[in-house]
Order: C-alpha cells, then structure tokens, then sequence
C-alpha cells in the first residue's frame, strides 16, 4: 500500500519525540536527585557540629591544624535549644543569633548571611568586619560543609526557602 510507509514513519516520529521526552524527565529526576535536599544538609551539619564527621581547623595565628577532636563546634557552643556547654563562654548558636541584626563585639549592627558565616570560618572576620577572639578556631572546609553547618544553625521549617 503506498499510503503506509509515510504515514508509519510519522508514527515512528512520535515515538521518537515521546522517548526523547522520557529521557529528558529521567536525566532531570536523577540530577534532583543527586542534590542533597535541606534535610539531607541539616543532617550533614548536625554530623559537623557534633564530631561524627571531622573537621579541619587550628588557632588562626598558629600554623598547625588542631586534632579534629578539639576544633569541633560542640565542645565551645551550644546550638538552638540543645544542651548547654559547661564552662564556655562562647555563644549559643541559635537561628536568632545569626539572622538578626545586632551590634556584635562592639561593631555596628550586623547579622549573617551564607557568605558571611563562611568567611568568619574561614577567615575569622564578622559580618562588620570586626575580628572575632583568637578563642573560636579557624577553618579549612569546602563550600557543601560549609553550607550544611548553616543549614544546620538555622534552617527552621517554617523558613523562607531561599536561607
Ligand atoms: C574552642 C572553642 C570554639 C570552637 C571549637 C568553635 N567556636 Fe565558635 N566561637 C567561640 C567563641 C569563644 C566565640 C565568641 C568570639 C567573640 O565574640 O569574639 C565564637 C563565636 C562564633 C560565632 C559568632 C557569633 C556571633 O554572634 O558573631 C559563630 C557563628 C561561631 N562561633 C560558629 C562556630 C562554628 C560553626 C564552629 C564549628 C565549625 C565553632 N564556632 C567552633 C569558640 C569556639
């Protein structure tokens, strides 16, 4: 029949069409399903927080790291409504801390973002630029770590997605 070969090539056409469709919504759920979700970062954080996972960092004057054990964030800090640190006089960290603006080591008012957390880490200077004690170590941590000790301090259910 002459009218068969077109129009099963069109036929076959739209499968083509409908396949690459299939492909595309498979690559996408599995690139979204690489991503660690917030709750996936929270967990990390918390690990990071508390020692489960090690962390790099040293006294930012000296040259040599401190044994992970020692740098870990839960030996100085509480965080949110957990358990108190006996003897430290290093701040609870908790959500409000963080993102309200508040005049810090006799600075301007000022609060963090991802960006300013990270440096103070980093580099140990607050949002106002204003060095923090030599007490709260320096650290050495990728961007994923990073993101997901902040998650960790502030991510509250009903928070806005973007923090
Ligand atoms: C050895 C103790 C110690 C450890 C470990 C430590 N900190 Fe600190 N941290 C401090 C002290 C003390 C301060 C207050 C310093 C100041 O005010 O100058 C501080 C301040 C901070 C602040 C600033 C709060 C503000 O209001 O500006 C943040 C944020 C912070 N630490 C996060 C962390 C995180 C996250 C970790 C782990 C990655 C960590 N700290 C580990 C002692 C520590």
């Amino acid at each position: 029949m002459p009218g068969l070969l077109p129009s099963s090539k069109a036929h076959l056409g739209s499968h083509r069409i409908r396949l690459g469709g299939f492909f595309l919504s498979v690559l996408t759920s599995a690139a979204l399903a690489a991503m660690p979700s917030v709750q996936e970062e929270y967990r990390l954080g918390q690990q990071l927080f508390v020692g489960d996972i090690d962390l790099q960092g040293r006294i930012r004057t000296h040259l040599a790291d401190l044994p992970p054990d020692v740098v870990r964030c839960g030996n100085c800090h509480a965080a949110a409504s957990g358990p108190e640190v006996p003897r430290s006089l290093a701040p609870r960290l908790t959500r409000n801390l963080l993102l309200e603006r508040r005049p810090r080591r006799g600075g301007p008012s000022s609060s963090y973002s991802l960006a300013s957390f990270c440096k103070l880490l980093r580099i140990g200077v607050d949002p106002a630029y204003v060095l923090i004690s030599l007490e709260m170590p320096q650290y050495t941590l990728d961007d994923a770590h990073c993101l997901a000790l902040w998650r960790f301090l502030t991510w509250s259910e009903n928070a806005p997605k973007s923090q």
